[in-house]
């Protein structure tokens, strides 16, 4: 039977991550998984993170199954993070959440409970979107309808022909978007932009369904989730997939959480014993550490500062990383980068293409997604300078 299994290709990021690791270039420069990387090129455990576990740790004294809705202080603490501890929604108590296995898994989630809610109903995606985003939601049996968002000539928004789109989305349809630092694009909307947004859900009734896997690694906390929480503040309903796997650094430990707005009590308590069944269907309960980490992090006063005090300072990291490599690339080529200074977040496309990005790898040894997506945070002080001028040859 398995005999009849073809093999497929590699994934397109992890792929080429493997490729990297591989690699036996001491040169070579990996720019492709969206993780945050220091100057020594090391995916760092936040202080915070690591205070929690030692707590944890010592007073752990069972490591029997978490609930099947996960842990409360994280899904406490997840709500009041992305939807702001003032929210509206929160205090008419049409909020509930579910932690899943990363922020893939609450995709998942909120995607089996859209397809229970509205079997096969259309998602209305941007062009690009992160590229799991199709088999995950897909596999659901939900169905897709692409809407304008990149520009690769502004290397910005194409917010006119994404309004257009939208036009088409109705009662019925989800929309999904990138709550914060666009993946793959780093181009996001203005709080203008959201507004317009929230008015055609309103008038056209879909239902917003938001991937914020980077909230804090844009501008901030309070201001990555500003136009998700115009849009709380305005819609009856909406899915929210959130991550902690880039803000905490709890890549590997999978903690997310699904997070449903409803019209009212009734229905958030009637969508979350759905998603709890749901859970069930697909993997029975959550992980539980790095939930405990998380929600430790976020019931706890001192622990959230220091958090956040670290979280900004990798936020101005990225942002201090992005004007670097403008002037180095500008230095370097003679060509305008000023685009990569305005994004959000790790990501930013070069604008570069296949065949160019193809020369970098097997001529330099630098790795960046087919599409020249990179990840900025995958720049430092040693490589920036071979970066710029690989990148000169192949232009
Ligand atoms: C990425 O886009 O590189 C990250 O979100 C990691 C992943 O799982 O693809």
């Amino acid at each position: 039977m398995l005999d009849a299994l073809p093999r497929l290709p590699d994934d397109p990021i992890l792929g080429l991550a493997a490729a990297c690791r591989a690699d036996p270039n001491p040169l070579k420069v990996d720019l492709t998984v969206g993780i945050y990387m220091d100057e020594d090129g090391v995916c760092p455990v936040f202080d915070a993170v690591r205070r929690a576990q030692d707590a944890l740790v010592a007073e752990e004294i069972s490591k029997a199954y978490l609930p099947p809705a996960g842990v409360a202080d994280f899904n406490e603490g997840m709500q009041r993070l992305v939807l702001g501890a003032d929210s509206a929604a929160l205090a008419d108590g049409r909020v509930s959440s579910i932690q899943a296995p990363g922020g893939c898994g609450a995709l998942r989630i909120g995607a089996e409970i859209a397809h229970a809610a509205a079997p096969g109903a259309r998602v209305w995606v941007s062009d690009p979107t992160w590229p799991v985003h199709i088999p995950l939601l897909g596999s659901v049996g939900l169905q897709f309808e692409t809407y304008r968002y990149y520009e690769p000539a502004t290397h910005g928004v194409n917010f006119d022909g994404m309004i257009e789109d939208l036009k088409a989305a109705g009662s019925g349809d989800l929309v999904l978007l990138h709550g914060c630092c666009h993946n793959p694009c780093g181009a996001d909307l203005s709080q203008e932009q959201w507004g317009v947004i929230a008015d055609m859900a309103e008038a056209q009734g879909f239902v917003p369904f938001i991937d914020i896997a980077y909230q804090g690694l844009g501008d901030g906390l309070e201001e990555d989730a500003a136009g998700l929480r115009q849009l709380a503040g305005r819609v009856p309903e909406m899915i929210i997939a959130a991550s902690c796997s880039k803000n905490m650094g709890l890549y590997r430990e999978r903690t997310g959480c699904t997070i449903f707005l409803c019209a009212d009590a009734d229905g958030a308590a009637a969508v979350l014993s759905q998603a709890k069944v749901a859970a069930r269907r697909v993997y029975s309960m959550p992980p539980a550490h790095g939930a405990l980490l998380a929600g430790r992090v976020l019931a706890d006063a001192q622990l959230t500062e220091l958090w956040q005090a670290e979280l900004g300072q990798m936020c101005e990291r990225i942002n201090g990383l992005r004007s670097n490599l403008v002037e180095k690339l500008q230095g370097a080529t003679g060509r305008d980068f000023e685009f990569i200074r305005k994004e959000k977040g790790m990501f930013s496309f070069l604008g570069l293409s296949k065949e160019q990005v193809e020369r970098l790898r097997a001529e330099h040894s630098v790795y960046m997604l087919g599409s020249s997506r990179i990840n900025v945070a995958g720049v430092n002080a040693s490589n920036i300078d071979y970066l710029a001028n690989a990148i000169a040859t192949v232009l």
